[in-house]
């Protein structure tokens, strides 16, 4: 039974500094909850309360949005360039990818680019046909109409949303039976932008609708460096370089978590030294914190050594892990695996999860009996 598996000393844990909830208050560290995981994660890509900044911190232009995504800024630029030189509307545009990247920030951009307004929603905030349709007849020529979470968006609503997408009009059907009266609509041609974490959620209908599609990938330390020390400028936070780099290596390769650390390390530096964040310093925060140096935090270990100690290193199923880890599904799939792919510490093979040498070695484990049992042509994916 997996379940009365006890560790052997060899495989005894590391010595993680885990800082619970309790102690924090006498770091000056708040701690919150995340909505997603319902749980306490300075690491989770998901937007919380304390990300509102007095001063905003969202880039207001592709240039200050340009930290070096070089596919991505150059493609935006061509077709925003392209539509203004033709006096045109900018065609649907679709972003993909995990939160905290970007995605609300560009829709913003394209706006502001484009010179028009933004109106703001999200599939989860239009429960009927109706919701829409006052959205809908409110835009004016060229607005952008952003859709967060458009995965979400109830499928009634999503096959209203077909027809002004395409045609620029909707069929509003007033009363009902006998008495239901259809009402052509027209609408000023507008651009969609559209959010979401989950692409493959999306039906095919919705995604042909879309005339540009980006999927946006994790930054790299170094983009990452970028955003922090344009942060710590609008911020006025004193930052050495090496500090920076190490807030940077933590961060998850997300932009949203590396404004977070970056302001909870100020916070740690401003009451155990003089508020200015030295490699030192940033370490010892961030570990403080239990954000390890390549910005795991203790659900992302657990679950990588539960799959060590209890399925011998893996391949396990997603529901067994959950079940054993007491976690839904859904978080482990959405909130946890994603950076641990892009890592390489765990794998998805067709008959499950399994970690890689290299996970072995990030938990200070000993290399797996028989070498590391990953093999590539097992692989479903890599993202
Ligand atoms: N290229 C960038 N340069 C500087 N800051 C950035 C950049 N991209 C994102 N950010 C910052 O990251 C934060 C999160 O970005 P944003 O809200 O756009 O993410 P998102 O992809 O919409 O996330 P979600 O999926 O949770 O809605 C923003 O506050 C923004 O300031
Ligand atoms: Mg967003």
């Amino acid at each position: 039974m997996p379940y009365q598996r006890r560790l052997s000393p060899a495989r005894a844990r590391p010595p993680f500094h885990n800082l619970r909830s309790a102690d924090a208050p006498l770091l000056g560290i708040t701690m919150s909850m995340d909505d997603q995981t319902g749980r306490e994660r300075i690491v989770s890509g998901h937007e919380r309360p304390e990300d509102d900044v007095n001063i905003a911190l969202r880039p207001q232009t592709l240039a200050e949005y340009d930290v070096g995504q070089r596919q991505l800024i150059d493609n935006l630029r061509v077709s925003i360039d392209a539509a203004r030189g033709r006096d045109d509307v900018l065609e649907h545009i679709l972003f993909d990818g995990p939160p905290g990247l970007g995605k609300t920030t560009l829709a913003h951009i394209i706006a502001n680019e484009m010179g028009s307004e933004i109106h703001r929603t999200s599939g989860p905030a239009l429960e009927r046909a109706s919701d829409l349709v006052g959205i809908l007849t409110n835009l004016g020529r060229g607005d952008v109409l952003f859709i967060d979470e458009i995965h979400r968006l109830p499928r009634v609503v999503e096959e209203y949303l077909y027809s002004a997408m395409e045609d620029f009009r909707i069929d509003f059907v007033v009363d009902s039976g006998p008495y239901a009266k259809s009402i052509p609509l027209h609408l000023e041609q507008f651009t969609l932008v559209g959010a979401t974490t989950r692409a493959g959620m999306l039906t095919g209908p919705m995604r042909e609708r879309f005339g540009i599609f980006h999927h946006i990938d994790f930054y790299t330390p170094e983009q990452l460096e970028k955003i922090a020390q344009r942060s710590a400028l609008l911020l006025e936070i004193k930052m050495t370089p090496d500090g920076c780099e190490e807030i940077a290596r933590r961060a998850r390769g997300t932009a949203r978590i590396v404004n977070r650390l970056l302001r909870r390390v100020r916070d740690f530096a401003q009451v155990m030294g003089d508020g200015s964040i030295t490699v030192e310093m940033a370490q010892a925060a961030l570990s403080q914190m239990g954000v390890d140096a390549m910005g795991l935090d203790d659900l992302d270990r657990k679950y990588m050594v539960t799959i060590v100690d209890y399925y011998q290193g893996g391949p396990a199923g997603l529901n067994a892990l959950a079940a054993t880890l007491a976690e839904d599904e859904g978080t482990l799939e959405n909130v946890v695996e994603p950076y641990l792919l892009k890592l390489g510490y765990v794998i998805r093979t067709p008959r499950g999860r399994q970690v890689t040498a290299r996970a072995y070695e990030h938990l200070g484990y000993p290399a797996p009996e028989g070498g590391e049992k990953d093999d590539p042509s097992l692989r479903m994916d890599f993202q």
